[in-house]
């Protein structure tokens, strides 16, 4: 990019930006790798990407378009720190999101800044002055993204689920009270690629979540359209993650009232990732909620028996979706502090 270095020297330590298309999985693996000491260094157990997933991440982000970039810092061959950035192009075009970490051994050099004011320079010059980051509650990330100018907008809940520590019995129990209450409704399951008839449907569904807390009343609701759900089955196949979606239709109307929608990451399947769960507002107050995720863990358990956990993150003032979660098992793992500058 005109005007804006690829490559930044600071003594012995180099920062390049890798184009996502030109990385290469030994790159990812040693991201993964600091990624995974800073995680366990924290004593938390939140769920860390492996380098293939993060390669994939990087190339396909959720609906298809590249990450802007990938910014090591290293020193000769050896990976000091690394920082991400994705920049959305169907809403929210001011905006870039930044993630990273420095190798624990090597924080509070400088390291950390230098990447993150690469990051910056590069959103900068293509009009991208708001920058979202964010970073474990404990974790040195909070003190050093507030030195660097960022302040918090709002904490997530991040609560997991031992899916082989927990009683089926409890999600059958769940599951029947719910379906007692929501008798009007039926459940309908699909795996992977939306078919096309469904398409609109699932839309109205992904459209029904902009009503949940919004951590930057600043920021554009995310924007869906038939061809975005069909770049996000296409960049969920390209990352190898396996979607699996319960959806909740009104019997005498046909209307869709509600969905939650689970991946399951192939390249480490043990651990599920839970994504949306909504509710179309005029159908809230008959348990789909619940009904609902009961009946992802009721077909999980069964059709994915590898599967050990499922980790979600919710807002902290969510309080119907917490409720429901702990009512299913889960326990709070950790919190995690969104941050925004500019
Ligand atoms: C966030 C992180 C990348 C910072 O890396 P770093 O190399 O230690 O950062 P720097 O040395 O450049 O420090 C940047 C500023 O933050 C300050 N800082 C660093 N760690 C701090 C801490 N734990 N508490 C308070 N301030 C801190 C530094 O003093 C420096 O301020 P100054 O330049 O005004 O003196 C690193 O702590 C990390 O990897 N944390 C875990 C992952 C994470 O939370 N990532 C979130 C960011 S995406």
């Amino acid at each position: 990019m005109e005007g804006v270095p690829a490559s930044v020297c600071n003594g012995p330590m180099h920062i390049d930006r890798i184009d996502p298309a030109d990385l290469d999985l030994d790159t990812a693996d040693a991201i993964a790798a600091l990624g995974l000491e800073s995680q366990r260094h924290l004593g938390l157990d939140v769920t860390t990407l492996s380098g293939p997933a993060r390669l994939k991440l990087y190339q396909h982000s959720s609906d298809g378009t590249p990450f802007a970039g990938v910014w090591v810092a290293r020193d000769g061959e050896k990976l000091l720190g690394y920082a991400s950035a994705h920049f959305p192009t169907r809403d929210n075009t001011d905006s870039a999101h930044l993630s990273g970490a420095v190798a624990v051994g090597e924080r509070r050099t400088g390291i950390g800044r230098a990447l993150c004011e690469s990051v910056t320079e590069h959103a900068a010059a293509v009009g991208r002055h708001k920058v979202y980051s964010g970073a474990l509650e404990g974790s040195d990330g909070v003190g050093a993204l507030s030195r660097l100018g960022f302040r918090p907008l709002h904490t997530y809940a991040i609560n997991s689920l031992d899916v082989h520590g927990t009683s089926r019995d409890r999600w059958q129990r769940l599951y029947d009270d719910a379906a007692a209450v929501a008798e009007g409704y039926e459940l309908v399951r699909l795996v992977g690629r939306t078919p096309d008839e469904r398409v609109a449907d699932v839309v109205a569904l992904f459209d029904a979540i902009n009503d949940a807390p919004q951590p930057d009343p600043d920021a554009e609701p995310d924007r869906w359209t038939a061809d975005r759900v069909r770049a996000y089955d296409e960049a969920m196949a390209a990352r190898r993650q396996t979607v699996y979606r319960v959806m909740a239709r009104h019997r005498e109307s046909g209307a869709w009232a509600g969905h939650t929608v689970l991946c399951i990451d192939e390249f480490d399947p043990v651990v599920g990732h839970q994504e949306d769960t909504s509710v179309v507002r005029a159908h809230r107050g008959h348990r789909l909620g619940v009904l609902l995720k009961a009946d992802l863990l009721r077909w999980i358990a069964d059709e994915r028996p590898e599967l050990a956990a499922t980790e979600t993150w919710n807002s902290v003032e969510n309080h119907h979706m917490l409720a429901v979660n702990e009512l299913l098992g889960t326990t709070l793992a950790a919190r995690y502090v969104s941050m925004r500058r500019g």
